[in-house]
């Protein structure tokens, strides 16, 4: 665990398979303890600041609940209302920042920009959504899989919908754990080729099989875990439109999760949108564990906090 201290938390790329099994047990383990109240205080007199330049209700609520939890104190820094916003620099922010602060949660668009805050901050950065990944959202997602199924490796995942932040960050969770995951999306929204060929790398070493295709049904046949997210993320409000039209064959239902082992298992990082990327009666179904998936973003990421801040 000694060499987490003042690490980042960028990309799930950047982690070995037994760093994220030591994140994954010790999330466990934490949860375990705050159920039975035995809370850990490793995190007393420390200060995260997270900055969010996106809307997020999990994401600040659990970062701000992990950190009480753990001892420590967090505060909402609305990018909007930081210096940022009218000009000041990312690397001067991320200076000023680590004179005050013990670590730094950003949600932001560009992964460009997270990696400079991280190059010029003293302090571990953590990435809580970009354009591009959504690590702490999948190391929760794994936890929730290892929970429900009893383990990761060996296990196939599902990927239907856009091939965005939450299926790139996906593919190095099942690639770095041994899952097989297949992607279904329309042409042109595939998850980014450079994101595939990482992922590919960190299967090779695993024995995970990762395929990238356009058919539902391939992709779901014999899926132990089926996973969709939003057909328009944050930042794409202007496509909507389109995007409900290519995206509509690629809504998971009961029809499509037929093809599904009969024991598989829903996830979704919410928020949903029912009628559209799922129906009714599969995210508020016996398959579902979105809300068990939600509640492992505190447990996941106090386990982050807690490596990398302790
Ligand atoms: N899943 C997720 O990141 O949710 P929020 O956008 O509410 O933080
Ligand atoms: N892909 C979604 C995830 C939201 C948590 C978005 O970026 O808006």
């Amino acid at each position: 665990r000694e060499h987490f201290k003042g690490r980042d938390l960028l990309s799930l790329h950047d982690f070995t398979p037994e760093e994220i099994n030591t994140i994954l047990d010790l999330a466990a383990g934490l949860k375990d303890g705050q159920k039975k109240g035995k809370p850990c205080s490793c995190l007393a007199g420390k200060t995260l600041g997270m900055i969010f330049q996106k809307s997020s209700t999990r994401t600040r609520v659990s970062f701000e609940v992990g950190m009480y939890q753990l001892g420590g104190y967090a505060l909402y820094l609305n990018a909007a209302d930081l210096q940022l916003g009218r000009g000041e620099t990312i690397a001067d922010t991320a200076r000023v920042l680590s004179r005050y602060l013990d670590g730094i949660m950003i949600r932001t668009y560009a992964q460009s920009d997270v990696e400079e805050l991280a190059r010029y901050a003293d302090i571990p950065v953590i990435n809580g959504l970009t354009d591009l990944e959504h690590p702490c959202q999948i190391l929760a997602d794994l936890l929730t899989i290892r929970e429900h199924k009893g383990g990761l490796a060996g296990l196939k995942l599902a990927y239907v919908g856009d091939g965005n932040n939450v299926c790139h960050s996906l593919l190095f969770g099942c690639a770095k754990t041994g899952m097989h995951m297949s992607v279904a999306s329309p042409p042109g929204y595939q998850p980014r080729a450079e994101i595939v060929e990482k992922a590919k790398t960190d299967a090779a070493a695993t024995g995970s099989r990762i395929e990238i295709a356009t058919d539902p049904v391939e992709a779901v046949r014999d899926a132990d875990v089926v996973v969709t997210d939003v057909w328009a993320s944050m930042g794409q409000e202007r496509e909507q439109d389109v995007r409900r039209k290519i995206f509509a064959p690629y809504q998971v239902n009961e029809e499509l999760v037929r093809h599904a082992r009969p024991d598989f298992i829903f996830l979704h990082c919410l928020p949903a949108h029912r009628g559209e990327e799922v129906s009714a009666q599969i995210i508020d179904g016996p398959h579902s564990v979105v809300w068990d998936e939600a509640e492992n973003r505190l447990h996941a990421q106090k386990a982050v906090l807690a490596l990398v801040m302790g």
